[in-house]
């Protein structure tokens, strides 16, 4: 298993005392960033090894901000490229990733199966049109070697409405008029405009009816590993899973 060698990066692997330091690691995201992000990073990467090696190729991460999850690929011994919409997330944290493409993850210039891995953390959620954003993922990858390894925020978990939560369950409007009462702002994920209703039963189908992609991995980001089962249980899982893992290859 590839381990990455970051001091930030260490923290238990496995099981309950895993969830339990990234959620503390999560609540202190806006004070500590690198710490939170640096450990998801290293987390991500050990659950990629898991499947294959990305080392000697090219490792995409769609929506990868300032580049904590490309550095971490890096280590794998692939050359990672962010592609990134905004170009102000590139910069966040006092950071900026080592080569980085502006573009849109709904039509990426990248040539069709690029990527020995194709990843995004939390990006899906944000785009108007997720079925593109999957379909670019799908294409740009390697058919023989390939990993697709997709997270998201669902919109019925308790972070679905992000800074908005939990006024989210009262309806996504209703939730941003609240925010914008109580703090004088508009709220940075905007439900409509770049925040999206995405529901764990949808991104499923859309990978069953895709005859050309195998689906390899589905399960809860934060929680432990045998709660996979959740997601067997529709209704259930789209409160409890909080953010759900795909990994995936194109056959
Ligand atoms: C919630 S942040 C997630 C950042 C990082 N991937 C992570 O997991 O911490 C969402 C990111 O997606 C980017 N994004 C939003 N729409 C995008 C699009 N259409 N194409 C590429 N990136 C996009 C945003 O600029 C932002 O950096």
């Amino acid at each position: 298993m590839t381990t990455v060698h970051h001091p930030l990066a260490e923290g238990p692997q496995t099981g309950l005392a895993r969830s339990k330091h990234l959620i503390k690691l999560f609540r202190n995201e806006q004070t500590d960033p690198d710490r939170f992000y640096h450990y998801l990073a290293a987390d991500t990467l050990r659950h990629i090894s898991k499947f294959g090696s990305i080392e000697g190729g090219i490792a995409v991460d769609i929506g990868g901000g300032p580049g904590y999850v490309a550095e971490a690929l890096r280590t794998a011994g692939a050359t990672s490229l962010v592609v990134e919409y905004n170009f102000e997330e590139l910069l966040l944290h006092d950071r900026k990733p080592d080569l980085a493409l502006q573009g849109d993850a709904q039509c990426l210039s990248l040539r069709d199966d690029a990527a020995r891995l194709v990843h995004s953390s939390n990006v899906l959620e944000h785009v108007p049109d997720w079925r593109a954003m999957l379909s670019e993922m799908v294409r740009i990858l390697d058919p023989s070697e390939g990993l697709g390894y997709l997270t998201f925020t669902n919109w019925l978990s308790p972070w679905g409405g992000h800074e908005t939560s939990p006024w989210h369950y009262m309806g996504g409007d209703r939730a941003v008029e609240r925010y914008v009462r109580k703090h004088g702002r508009r709220p940075k994920n905007e439900f409509g405009t770049s925040l999206y209703r995405l529901d764990i039963k949808e991104v499923l189908a859309w990978f069953e009816q895709r005859n050309d992609v195998e689906v390899l991995w589905v399960g809860p980001r934060y929680l432990p590993e045998w709660m996979r089962w959740i997601e067997k249980v529709r209704g259930v899982r789209e409160i409890i899973t909080w953010n759900l893992v795909v990994v995936f290859r194109k056959r």
